[in-house]
């Protein structure tokens, strides 16, 4: 199938620059930062936030995705987090985490996966330069000792801290409405450096990831959205291309990749 997008001719010869320099300089010149959302996992079988319903696996996202949340009901949140954690095991990688891990692996320039989704599909399809800005399925927080562990059971009773011993301070390492994102000062100076934003996958609702695009238009960075539907920021980028992300990104990703 062609490709549903093509890169403009001084973007072409911009990218082939930066790529030639790369390999002569043995210095990259061209930074790549790629945000992702839940549309990237949604070929997978993983369910996006903001469906038809408006609900999150039968859920609103207030009810399971809030500190007020969790104090008002442990269990019901520990609970819905464990079987999204569980569900991992059902799922792999598609088309879209392939492409981008295969650009993680072969870009010579600077590059920066950032997710909002805490499923683990792009570590396991092999991407290394990688930041969950929301957190991880797969990793716990103790609150009594402020550790973080890497995650694969069920925290609904309550197991102890690996860490400091105390039982009943562990809780989903997810970032919810209301906390900071992870590593912002870091994603944020990539972001101001960039010469290429791409966003797959994410509607735009959610903020600070949906205001990156601004950062990345005004500091001159070409930007691209892949999404199956115009999102709350198309707008704002550059260039938007729809359709699935599985057919999207590796044509997206095998052109960059020509290029060097
Ligand atoms: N290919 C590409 N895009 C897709 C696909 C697909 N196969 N399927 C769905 N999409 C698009 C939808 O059109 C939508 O624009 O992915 C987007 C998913 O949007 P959301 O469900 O809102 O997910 P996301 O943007 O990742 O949500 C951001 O909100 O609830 C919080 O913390 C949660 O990280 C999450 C954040």
């Amino acid at each position: 199938m062609a490709p549903r997008w093509q890169v403009g001719v001084s973007a072409r010869a911009g990218l082939r620059a930066g790529c030639q320099r790369a390999e002569t300089m043995a210095m990259p010149h061209h930074r790549i930062v790629i945000l992702t959302g839940a549309g990237v996992s949604a070929e997978s079988g993983v369910p996006t936030f903001r469906g038809p319903d408006g609900l999150w696996e039968g859920h609103r996202v207030e009810d399971v995705a809030t500190p007020e949340a969790f104090a008002r009901n442990p269990r019901l949140v520990q609970g819905f987090y464990d079987q999204r954690r569980a569900a991992l095991g059902r799922v792999a990688p598609n088309a879209a985490h392939r492409a981008l891990a295969r650009l993680d692996a072969q870009w010579p320039g600077e590059l920066l996966l950032v997710t909002q989704n805490v499923d683990d599909l792009h570590e396991r399809a092999g991407s290394t330069r990688l930041i969950h800005m929301h957190g991880q399925l797969k990793s716990a927080w103790c609150t009594a000792c402020d550790t973080r562990h890497r995650w694969e059971v069920a925290l609904l009773d309550w197991p102890p801290c690996p860490a400091c011993g105390t039982a009943g301070r562990m809780r989903p390492d997810i970032v919810w409405f209301g906390e900071m994102p992870h590593e912002m000062a870091r994603i944020e100076r990539a972001v101001m450096a960039c010469d290429l934003f791409l966003s797959i996958g994410t509607s735009g609702n959610v903020y600070p990831a949906a205001g990156f695009v601004d950062l990345a238009a005004r500091a001159g960075a070409r930007t691209v959205e892949l999404n199956l539907d115009l999102s709350m920021a198309s707008q704002r980028f550059g260039e938007s291309r729809l359709g699935p992300a599985g057919e999207l990104v590796p044509a997206f990703v095998e052109d960059i990749l020509s290029l060097c």
